[in-house]
């Protein structure tokens, strides 16, 4: 079946500057941000513990009939000076946050707040620098040329640090009946990325072998804790509310971890440092860029997405599992290995990483502030952003527009296949069009390539091994729990 965005009575088909096309009448942006100070803490209590993110904005979007309306944003007072945002929900006025040329992406990271610059060493890194911003280009430039070369260690490194989590997987699914996947792929993510930048492995520091993501685990939440909700039972909402969403939590709390953290990647990483001394970056201002490229950027994306990617596999089915296998290990017999060609001609198993990203993106929240009046559109109406205002976009419901997707809310193994696979520009979670390309001028991830290439790969290598699998799902802090409960091993 074809689907709604490429059949002729779909939508018509948005121009990919986002230029508002005349036929579409102008309308007010609907919504509001209540009185000062108590409409934010009302919109926050719904956000976390009234209706829930997802409801918080479906239950807007049905009650103005439209996917672009005002709000306000957590964390809001005391921590963010101006929550109030313009919120985008469908993939067409998502596209806005694409543009540089009219949207500012300054200290815009983490949404309506920024994060005290002591938990990354005094410097503003690469991710919260606008494109405008000379150092942008300086930073982000090394990060690609570095990442282009250290191009052929991700097959090998990977599959080093995948083995391991194989055989703990294992080992604990038949000495206590269930093993916690989470666990597993925070030591395996962080030792991937350790050995690729440094060369070494993580145990020979003073990090040990699990301290490091642990560190950076304490590191995350101290950074990002006010877009968090434990859901602690016995914790009274409003006291954690004061504590999680009012005030930042001090650095000295956790300044020694991450002094442990820093001076690991500072002692173990000397040629890349080297490198960008070279180039003129100070070796200082290179390492905590690094630290927050690793444990930040590639760590903490790594940590969302992997869970997720087994989630969604596990809950598709032994068929899918049946069909993966049958894929992979055919094109692996036929092209003598794994390698970046083999990867290539696996069609489903693309898919199948594509649709994961698409249902659930990893990071789920951009912003960018407007830098002119700006006209945008959605699927009915166009609407106009004054020079200033902030734009927030909520991912995970963009990315299941019914106007673009088919059953936009179940997981499709197949929905990128074949001619289909036109369709992942409608994907969004490198913070770009799947189909374009990171660079200097623009914000998208420069991991892009890599990441979806370590989720194609974890799942050759897991269905190499095994033919089928069994999981129980929870809830986590940012993302899924995965528990594995039964694997079988490849017949
Ligand atoms: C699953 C893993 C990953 C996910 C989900 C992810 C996601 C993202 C997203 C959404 C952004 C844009 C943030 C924004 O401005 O709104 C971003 C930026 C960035 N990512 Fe990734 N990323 C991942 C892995 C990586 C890896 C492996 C690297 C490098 C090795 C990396 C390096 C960066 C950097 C440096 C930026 C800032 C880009 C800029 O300032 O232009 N990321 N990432």
């Amino acid at each position: 079946m074809s689907s709604p965005i490429s059949s002729s009575t779909a939508v018509k088909q948005p121009s990919s500057d986002n230029s508002p096309p005349s036929e579409l009448a102008l309308r007010e942006i609907p919504g509001g941000y209540g009185f000062p100070f108590f409409g934010p803490i009302k919109d926050r209590l719904d956000y976390y513990y009234s209706q829930g993110e997802v409801e918080f904005f479906r239950s807007r979007m049905k009650k103005f009939n439209s996917t672009v309306f005002r709000c306000n944003m957590p964390p809001g007072p005391f921590l963010a000076r101006n929550p109030q945002v313009i919120c985008l929900l469908d993939a067409i006025s998502f596209e806005i946050l694409f543009d540089n040329s009219k949207i500012e992406k300054k200290n815009v990271l983490d949404g309506t707040y920024m994060p005290s610059t002591a938990f990354t060493g005094g410097y503003r890194t690469c991710a919260y620098l606008d494109p405008s911003e000379p150092n942008h280009a300086v930073l982000k430039g090394f990060f690609l040329t570095q990442l282009a070369k250290l191009h052929s260690k991700f097959i090998p490194g990977f599959r080093q640090s995948i083995s391991g989590l194989f055989t703990s997987l294992e080992e604990e699914l038949s000495d206590k009946g269930k093993s916690n996947f989470n666990a597993l792929n925070d030591i395996m993510s962080f030792d991937f990325v350790f050995r690729l930048f440094c060369d070494k492995n993580p145990s020979e520091t003073p990090l040990g072998p699990t301290g490091g993501p642990k560190m950076v685990d304490k590191w995350l939440f101290f950074q990002l804790h006010p877009l968090m909700s434990l859901g602690l039972k016995y914790v009274p909402n409003l006291l954690e509310d004061l504590v999680l969403h009012t005030f930042q939590l001090p650095f000295g709390l956790i300044k020694s971890d991450y002094k442990k953290l820093y001076s690991s990647f500072f002692n173990s990483a000397g040629p890349i440092l080297d490198e960008a001394e070279k180039i003129g970056i100070k070796r200082d201002e290179a390492c905590h860029n690094l630290v927050f490229l690793a444990g930040f950027n590639a760590y903490g994306g790594m940590k969302a997405l992997f869970p997720a990617l087994i989630k969604w596999v596990a809950t598709a089915g032994e068929d899918i599992h049946r069909r993966l296998a049958a894929e992979i290990r055919a094109v692996v017999k036929e092209e003598g290995g794994v390698s970046t060609a083999a990867l290539e001609k696996m069609c489903l198993t693309k898919s199948v990483v594509y649709e994961v990203l698409r249902i659930e993106p990893p990071v789920p929240y951009q912003y960018g502030k407007a830098k002119q009046d700006i006209l945008i559109k959605n699927h009915d109406s166009n609407f106009l952003i004054k020079k200033d205002e902030m734009i927030f976009g909520y991912q995970p419901i963009a990315t299941k527009d019914s106007k673009v997707f088919e059953d936009p809310e179940n997981f499709v193994a197949d929905r990128f296949l074949s001619e289909r696979e036109k369709l992942i520009k409608y994907v969004y979670w490198s913070n770009g069009r799947e189909t374009d390309d990171p660079t200097v001028d623009n914000k998208q991830c420069p991991g892009k390539d890599l990441v979806v290439l370590l989720s194609r790969l974890m799942l050759v290598e897991f269905f190499l091994k095994y033919d089928t699998f069994s999981v129980e799902i929870g809830k986590l802090l940012l993302g899924s729990l995965v528990t594995f409960k039964s694997l079988t091993k490849a017949t």
